[in-house]
């Protein structure tokens, strides 16, 4: 696999691929604060407390083409205070407080040392903690560190980004871990295609503490040579690792160039929370071709049993081509969420019993690449033909839906 070595005259080259990567990290992180902080606003007295986890930071700087640009520290410290200016800027005379900071963790020890005299240069030093060492070995300490600084769970924000090296360095136990002892996101990368491309025997031990069996790993290596194929194992495979967490999750692709391109990463984010999920699939569609999907459009998309609606899953062969969230994909899932949403309802829903608009959405939105407006649009329409009726006041996800004992539409 490809070194990252930062040292005095030499930095690491960025791809296309960590390029992107890093505007969606950059992209979710203001849109992350400008939400977080908007009911903060109305009372003067409050402060956001908010720490930044970068688990794998690497050197702080790449040469992308001709320019010299930040890598993950630097994007991060840099989204944050410009979002902090925004957003103290809509109130001046009692602007909210924001009590954020960083902490780094990089195992080697030059580039750690890389990293800590370009924080510096660019002044950042009193909210950054740089820690040289494995993430694993940081961990408890960190989480220690976050609850210090919350009085409760809900006003410890964190966010941890976890662009590890390859696809072995994170543990489900240590996203567990997180997720339970604070109030936090996780962006997970997994480097998927290096993963492909250098995969022989002596990589099943690894792959089998992230979860992936015997089974898996054999028909991995069966398919190693087409790459469509492997990335749709992936997702298959081991987006059941996350279905199992309970939480809010997208994943998808992060692909830059065309398919027969080799740095892609596989990019998981993780929140308790719809509107994070909304957020970040919201910004898988603004990115458009970047963004890769191995499944299908509508409310079953990976093929995994949704527990409200035992009856309709099928057995899913793997799809090896990809939804591109572009024009073509929007137009199928627009269809599919239609057809889907209304057998849905209709084969769960009985006559005389209603489900709110919210635990709808709620109970679909992992199993769907549409966005909440697409999932709306769908429930709109479906009004709109009387096939449902929705109650109570508009846009509110306390509206309850019954549904029109006439509905028939055909299996999709
Ligand atoms: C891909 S590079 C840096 C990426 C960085 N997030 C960015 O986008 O700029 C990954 C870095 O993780 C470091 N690393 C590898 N294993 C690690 C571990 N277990 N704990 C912490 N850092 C690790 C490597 O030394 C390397 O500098």
């Amino acid at each position: 696999m490809r070194k990252y070595l930062w040292s005095d005259g030499q930095i690491p080259t960025l791809d296309n691929h960590s390029k992107c990567k890093h505007e969606i990290i950059r992209d979710y992180l203001t849109k992350y604060l400008e939400i977080v902080s908007q009911p903060l606003n109305r009372f003067p007295n409050r402060s956001l407390k908010i720490t930044i986890v970068d688990g794998f930071a690497g050197g702080g700087k790449y040469q992308y083409q001709d320019n010299i640009v930040d890598g993950s520290p630097l994007i991060l410290l840099n989204t944050v205070a410009e979002a902090k200016a925004g957003i103290r800027s809509l109130n001046p005379k009692t602007p909210i407080q924001f009590e954020e900071d960083f902490i780094f963790v990089e195992k080697n020890q030059q580039t750690a040392q890389y990293l800590q005299g370009e924080i510096r240069k660019e002044g950042f030093q009193n909210k950054s903690q740089v820690l040289c060492g494995e993430f694993g070995h940081y961990l408890p300490t960190i989480i220690a560190q976050i609850k210090k600084k919350s009085n409760n769970r809900q006003d410890g924000r964190s966010i941890f980004i976890l662009d590890q090296y390859g696809y072995s360095d994170v543990l489900i136990k240590q996203i567990k871990c997180i997720l339970n002892n604070s109030n936090a996101e996780i962006i997970l990368t997994f480097a998927v295609d290096a993963l492909i491309t250098y995969l022989d025997e002596s990589k099943q031990n690894a792959l089998s503490r992230i979860g992936f069996s015997q089974k898996d790993f054999q028909q991995f290596r069966r398919n190693q040579s087409n790459r469509d194929k492997c990335r749709s194992i992936i997702q298959h495979r081991m987006s059941s690792i996350f279905y199992g967490l309970n939480y809010f999750f997208t994943p998808f692709f992060i692909i830059s160039d065309n398919s027969k391109s080799q740095g892609g990463y596989w990019l998981i984010h993780i929140s308790r929370h719809y509107r994070a999920r909304q957020e970040m699939v919201g910004l898988h569609w603004d990115k458009g071709n970047i963004s890769q999907h191995y499944g299908t459009s509508g409310i079953n998309m990976l093929g995994y049993r949704s527990k409200f609606d035992e009856d309709y899953t099928k057995q899913l062969t793997l799809p090896h081509s990809s939804f591109r969230f572009d024009v073509a994909a929007s137009q199928q899932t627009h269809e599919a969420l239609h057809r889907e949403i209304g057998n849905y309802l209709y084969k769960n829903i009985q006559s005389g019993s209603a489900i709110t608009v919210k635990k709808l959405k709620q109970g679909i939105t992992n199993h769907t690449p549409g966005s909440d407006q697409d999932i709306q649009k769908a429930l709109d329409s479906l009004k709109e033909e009387k096939s449902i009726t929705i109650k109570g006041n508009a846009n509110s996800d306390k509206r309850i839906i019954t549904v029109e004992r006439q509905l028939v539409i055909k299996m999709g």
